[in-house]
């Protein structure tokens, strides 16, 4: 079974073609086309213009997704004729009436389409929940146009979902021992991206419990938002990361203050990390001008700020683990691109005894062959395009 699949819930605006074969599940192509440079000026995500971005994108990520795996066929002249007297303006104003609200979208769509040949997949998938609702509509209503033009049934995706579904992407055997493709369950999931952290109890294949999640910021966001107090370009995930892998010149003693690791010690599996935000912008505030501008006090910050949130999420990860008594632990989401991260959770998760699973980092960060992987893994849930609805708070 071949799937097309389609993710903007924020803001990168992907499509992959995915493959299933023999129990193997494999990428053809995926493209990802980021919108950083736009909303770096407003040191975060702008959600209007991502979603102008998305209208703009999205049928050019097609085109060169589809031409990546070899399925991009211009109709050929005759058949184009053909297929404008066959069309009619009866499916044009179906069209049109998806597009209803996305004048750009339309446009573009409707050059796409008239242009190239449906492509030889057998089913749409599509995110339709959580994410920015105006991002994750325009992934929508182009996935439903798409299905309507060409007949073909859509899988809706939770994103959450996607993420831990990364994990079961074929690897080379040799690169990765070729245990990667059977997750022994049950299982404990982590997904940690810029708008969730959460821990996910797995019976099997398709079965997801939420069993803790943050109650304020979630990690990716604490790293963007510390990352802006100390002055850093967006996204400050990376950049907080880069500069954390800087040694540091002289130990000013005065600096050493140790952050909080919130909620680390609690019984639940429920995160916060609006607190150690706080903490770093009063010790920032609190620093003389010609420190807290240091490279010194930054690089100190850094490393103090990336450490307390790999304790955290590492040790609830584990804690959760032994309580569900779980035989592996899945991750994904953004923030597991962060190499310390993966370093030291690849360590501490040797005293469990069970296997550790991290996708490869760019299959971390929001892309749609995990979207498709998602739809492909369980039995799908393949609906009619008239049904899809969009939900952009749900969570897994
Ligand atoms: O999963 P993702 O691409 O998008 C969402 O679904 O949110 O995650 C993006 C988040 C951002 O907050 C970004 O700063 C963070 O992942 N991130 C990182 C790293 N790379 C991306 N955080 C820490 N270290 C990194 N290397
Ligand atoms: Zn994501």
């Amino acid at each position: 079974m071949k799937v097309l699949a389609i993710d903007s819930s924020c803001d990168d605006t992907s499509v992959a073609v995915v493959e299933k074969k023999n129990n193997r599940i494999e990428i053809i192509s995926n493209i990802v086309s980021s919108q950083i440079k736009i909303h770096a000026p407003y040191g975060g995500v702008y959600p209007m213009l991502a979603k102008r971005e998305h209208q703009r994108n999205l049928s050019l990520v097609l085109t060169r997704a589809l031409k990546q795996a070899k399925l991009l066929k211009i109709l050929n002249p005759k058949s184009e004729i053909l297929n404008k007297f066959k069309i009619q303006n009866s499916k044009y104003k179906t069209l049109k009436k998806i597009l209803q609200r996305d004048e750009v979208l339309l446009e573009k769509t409707i050059k796409f389409l008239e242009k190239y040949e449906k492509p030889t997949v057998d089913a749409i998938a599509i995110t339709n929940t959580p994410g920015l609702e105006p991002c994750l509509w325009q992934g929508v209503n182009f996935a439903k146009a798409l299905a309507f033009w060409w007949g073909l049934p859509i899988i809706p995706v939770n994103h959450i979902k996607a993420h831990l579904a990364a994990n079961w992407l074929w690897k080379e055997p040799s690169r990765f021992k070729g245990r990667s493709h059977s997750v022994p369950f049950p299982a404990i999931g982590l997904v940690a991206s810029g708008g969730h952290t959460e821990l996910i109890y797995m019976p099997k294949t398709g079965q997801y419990k939420l069993v803790g999640s943050t109650r304020d910021d979630a990690a990716g966001e604490c790293f963007d938002k510390t990352a802006r107090i100390l002055g850093l370009p967006y996204p400050g995930g990376p950049a907080l990361a880069n500069l954390a892998r800087t040694k540091l010149q002289t130990i000013n003693h005065k600096l050493l203050t140790n952050l909080p690791r919130p909620m680390i010690k609690s019984k639940n599996f429920d995160f916060s990390f609006s607190g150690l935000k706080t903490a770093v912008l009063y010790n920032f505030q609190s620093q003389k001008k010609s420190i807290r501008e240091s490279q010194d006090y930054k690089i100190y910050m850094a490393k103090e700020i990336q450490q307390s949130i790999v304790d955290v999420l590492i040790n609830k990860t584990l804690k959760a683990a032994s309580a569900y008594k779980a035989k592996s632990i899945i991750t994904g989401g953004g923030v597991m691109a962060n190499q310390e991260l993966r370093r030291q959770f690849k360590i501490k998760n040797k005293k469990l005894k069970i296997p550790f699973f991290v996708p490869e980092k760019r299959l971390c960060m929001d892309n749609a062959a995990m979207v498709a992987t998602c739809a492909l893994l369980n039995k799908p849930k393949i609906i009619n395009w008239q049904k899809i609805k969009v939900n952009g708070n749900l969570n897994i």
